[in-house]
């Protein structure tokens, strides 16, 4: 059974998606979710799930060892699920080719600092795209750069809003981004 600890900022709908998903899976399970803001969602998606959430602040993440200690101690895979720091190099080492992000975009297409979330909606917007889409990576120490794993289209038209797009995102990381973590652990299984 491998340990998957996720990280999230926010509302948490992927890191909840994730946890259901692995309930009752065979080849891995969420230990724990960590999150760097302490107002965030995700802390009540979780006690609902009845899954360990905890708060760390700059220094336990850089500052300190203790985000990576507790890493070393639980986690086998490392989620990045709507999570917004970029990951110090000492994880990064820890964890070759074991931490995994999502990104609401078609990378090398609207990436980078500053990209997340509904900013990246309103960029693909302006530049009236006519399809967008995820992105799933591994992580390396440069935001958005590590090597794609998978990416999945949709469509868009004139009437879509940042909004409405974002729903379509939505969507599509709920169907896919556990599917695409437990081949990935698999895949390392064999
Ligand atoms: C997701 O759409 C995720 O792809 C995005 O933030 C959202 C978090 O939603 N991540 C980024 O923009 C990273 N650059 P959630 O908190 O409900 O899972």
């Amino acid at each position: 059974m491998k340990r998957i600890v996720v990280f999230a900022s926010g509302s948490g709908s992927n890191a909840e998606n994730i946890i259901k998903f692995f309930k009752h899976s065979k080849t891995a399970k969420v230990t724990n979710v960590l999150c760097n803001n302490a107002h965030a969602k995700v802390f009540e998606r979780c006690k609902k799930l009845e899954t360990k959430c905890l708060h760390f602040n700059k220094n336990d993440f850089s500052g300190s060892d203790t985000v990576l200690n507790i890493l070393k101690n639980e986690a086998d895979f490392i989620i990045l699920a709507g999570f917004l720091w970029r990951i110090p190099q000492k994880i990064v080492t820890a964890f070759p080719n074991k931490i995994i992000n999502i990104h609401p975009a078609l990378l090398p297409k609207y990436g980078g600092k500053g990209m997340y979330g509904i900013h990246v909606h309103k960029a693909v917007k302006e530049n009236n795209e006519d399809e967008t889409g995820i992105t799933i990576h591994y992580v390396n120490e440069n935001y958005d750069e590590g090597a794609v794993i998978f990416q999945a289209k949709t469509e868009l038209n004139s009437q879509d809003t940042p909004e409405t797009i974002a729903e379509k995102i939505h969507l599509l990381e709920q169907h896919h981004f556990p599917k695409v973590i437990e081949e990935v652990i698999l895949a390392i299984h064999e």
